[in-house]
């Protein structure tokens, strides 16, 4: 709904519906970094280390520990969760969980909200084994809090060397990687799109370039940075121009806006970028000045190109004719010039590209304003990823972004441009003002509202650690694949908030006949959560050493009881075929179902019972598990299973406190008709 700016302030009744905008969004599966890395403070090191998440300075996971000691400086000690990616003829789910502060979704007929909302799920992905010249680009957690380096230049003509120069002196093999430092120039280096909505903040100037960069936004005026991402970017959805990240869902509490964002999604058509070359070569530079075709094709020899995004590419198809007769109903193959944010591709050229999928547009989950918490019938709201196919099946390292939007009816946010931005001379008034006085009549003194119009219309974000992406085994190449994993990290209720306490998640799967399970879980040695905590309890109240994670699976009679049920009459173990193991036994020996049941109980500490079948990591051979898994690894990899039908019900046997914590799970294997 659109109103004047003028006629929302002067109304008693409306005044009354607006409120602050402040709003958190926490990823909790696959779990949300919230920007930290190991610190084992509550509170995160530094808010500027990836992105901007403008949450609260708690909140989020440390990077997996892949053993029982803390990984320090060590990445190849860090854990990675393992996604099976879908295949040609199954999909693979991960269910998404997050808790948002304000309230999102519902219908706007039949229980609307105090403001209008939006989220976007996204995930950038590169190969897993990239060549050696570019591993710089390497998606990494890194193993320093500091954020990377960054050196703008003032010179338009830097050649390609000394731009090659200024990225590795600037980046740090250390420090967390997601966007490329491209990405980042190519921003700074953009004049910003002058026709948005920036209210009365004064937007700061990039003298040296001689534009006002996309880096500055209404909601970032000074141009402050966050890992490599470009700001103007994070703020807005869908962007106009190409991005390295690939669309999976938006979830919308207005679905007649659904159209409008399949139509715009980078996943389904191109966006143009002006194109620069180096003097004299067919060298396309990585940045240009110009945010439009006209500006761009004013100087000589300046392309306007429009590009692709794509999940895989096809290098056996070399014509347009040979690619786009590749695509089925499923997949779209088009012959088309690829968005490379690494720049590694330097000359214009196309190629065979798989698209993604298109976006998917859904109804936002319910959840209530003031609260971060579940949505509807008490369970945490989720979004069920149908994880990508990759047609190359090659193994893909990835991070996954969440961003949380909320705005108001103060304004016609899809409406209102740059003309209505303050500008006294024109005589033009921002529709909303920074902590305005309004007149409610009645001959009272006014009062002030508490509005920041950087924060009026807001967009948070968490992001994964990174992950991987992984071709299936060959045995598990039709069969739908489910996810189960643990959210949740060590401390009681009031001292992990943001976060949420140790659950299995999802905590209650129902799956079909012959589906597989990959019961996986990461955890950090250093969730210490101790001083400084900014505004909530440090302390890490738990079982076993202070500021690890631990998790486990016993099977339990029934989700009331809280003793596991001993072996001989389980009846998960004997109902499992094991279709794939992230642990090798000795020669061509397979798991038991009894060594399955060992290996989930002790995390991973024991391969299996006897040792001619795993040496030395045998329950015969190794030396006992600390009865609180202190000795056991942070994270489990887990295996692939096919589970009979019937109910199954499990818990951590460290964490499950009665009255205090529980963390208990069941899984329903429904019998085929
Ligand atoms: C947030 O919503 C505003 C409209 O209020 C829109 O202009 C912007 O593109 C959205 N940004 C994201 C990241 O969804
Ligand atoms: C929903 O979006 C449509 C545009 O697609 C707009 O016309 C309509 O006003 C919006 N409804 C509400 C309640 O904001
Ligand atoms: C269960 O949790 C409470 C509160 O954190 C703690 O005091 C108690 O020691 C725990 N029980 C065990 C057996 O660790
Ligand atoms: C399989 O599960 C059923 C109950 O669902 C149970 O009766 C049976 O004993 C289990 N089989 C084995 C081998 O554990
Ligand atoms: C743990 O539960 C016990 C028993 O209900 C309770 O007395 C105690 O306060 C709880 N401790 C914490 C830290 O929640």
């Amino acid at each position: 709904m659109q109103r004047s700016g003028m006629a929302v302030l002067s109304n008693l009744l409306v005044v009354l519906f607006i409120q602050a905008t402040l709003g958190d969004v926490y990823l909790h599966t696959p779990r949300g970094s919230n920007n930290r890395l190991n610190e084992q403070s509550a509170n995160r090191q530094n808010a500027n280390r990836m992105f901007d998440s403008q949450n609260n300075n708690r909140g989020g996971y440390n990077v997996g520990d892949l053993t029982q000691n803390p990984a320090g400086n060590n990445a190849n000690l860090q854990y990675q969760m393992g996604y099976f990616m879908s295949s040609d003829a199954a999909s693979s789910y991960l269910d998404v969980e997050w808790t948002n502060q304000h309230g999102c979704g519902g219908s706007e007929d039949s229980d609307p909200h105090k403001q209008n909302c939006n989220l976007v799920l996204q995930f950038m992905c590169q190969n897993e084994d990239l060549p050696n010249a570019e591993n710089d680009d390497k998606i990494v957690p890194g193993t320093n809090t500091a954020t990377q380096n960054y050196q703008a230049t003032n010179n338009q003509n830097e050649n390609l060397a000394a731009k090659e120069n200024r990225k590795r002196n600037n980046l740090q093999a250390n420090r967390g990687l997601n966007e490329p430092w491209e990405w980042y120039d190519k921003c700074n280096t953009r004049e910003r799109n002058m026709g948005l909505f920036t209210a009365d903040q004064v937007l700061k100037n990039n003298n040296g370039q001689g534009v006002s960069a996309a880096t500055n936004t209404r909601q970032n005026p000074n141009g402050n940075r966050y890992g490599y991402e470009c700001p103007e970017e994070r703020d807005y959805f869908p962007y106009w121009h190409p991005t390295p990240w690939v669309d999976i869902a938006v979830l919308t509490d207005n679905t007649s806006m659904c159209d409008y964002y399949k139509e715009n999604s980078f996943n389904s058509r191109a966006y143009g970028e002006c194109v620069e070359f180096y003097p004299g070569t067919n060298i396309r530079r990585h940045a240009s000045p110009h945010n439009n075709p006209e500006d761009c094709l004013a100087e000589a020899g300046n392309q306007w190109i429009d590009f692709y995004n794509y999940i895989d590419k096809d290098a056996t198809a070399t014509n347009q004719n040979a690619c786009e007769q590749k695509s089925t109903p499923q997949m779209t193959y088009k012959w088309a010039v690829p968005f490379d944010p690494y720049d590694n591709i330097r000359t214009i050229q196309e190629e065979c590209l798989i698209l993604p999928p298109p976006i998917d547009c859904q109804q936002a989950p319910w959840s209530r304003s003031n609260h971060l918490g579940n949505g509807r019938g008490g369970t945490a709201n989720t979004y069920r990823w149908d994880l990508p196919y990759f047609p190359s099946n090659l193994e893909k390292r990835c991070v996954f972004r969440m961003r949380y939007n909320i705005s108001t009816d103060d304004y016609d946010p899809w409406t209102t441009d740059a003309s209505a931005n303050k500008d006294l001379q024109a005589g033009v008034v921002s529709p909303v003002q920074q902590n305005p006085y309004v007149n409610i009549g009645a001959d009272i003194t006014p009062f002030r509202l508490a509005i920041n119009t950087a924060q009026f219309g807001r967009t948070f974000q968490d992001r994964s650690h990174p992950f991987r992406m992984m071709p299936r085994p060959a045995a598990a190449q039709a069969q739908t694949i489910h996810n189960i994993n643990v959210r949740g990290k060590r401390g009681n209720i009031v001292q992990v908030y943001p976060a949420v306490e140790y659950d299995f998640a999802p905590t209650n799967l129902e799956i079909n006949d012959g589906d597989l399970v990959h019961f996986q879980w990461t955890g950090s040695n250093t969730h210490n959560n101790n001083n400084p905590g900014g505004d909530g309890q440090t302390g890490d109240a738990g079982e076993g050493q202070g500021g690890t994670d631990r998790s486990n699976i016993v099977e339990i009679a029934d989700l009331s009881e809280n003793f596991p049920v001993p072996y001989a009459q389980s009846t998960l173990w004997g109902n499992t075929t094991i279709v794939w193991s992230s642990y090798a036994l000795t020669g061509n020996a397979a798991l038991t179902t009894e060594d399955l049941a060992v290996n989930m109980a002790s995390s991973g500490y024991f391969l299996c019972m006897l040792t001619n079948r795993c040496g030395a990591n045998s329950v015969q051979a190794k030396a006992a598990v600390n009865n609180l898994l202190n000795n056991a690894p942070a994270s489990f990899a887990g295996h692939l299973m096919k589970v009979n039908p019937g109910t199954y019900h499990y818990a951590c046997s460290r964490n499950n406190n009665f009255s205090n914590r529980s963390q208990k799970g069941t899984l329903k294997v429904k019998a085929s008709k």
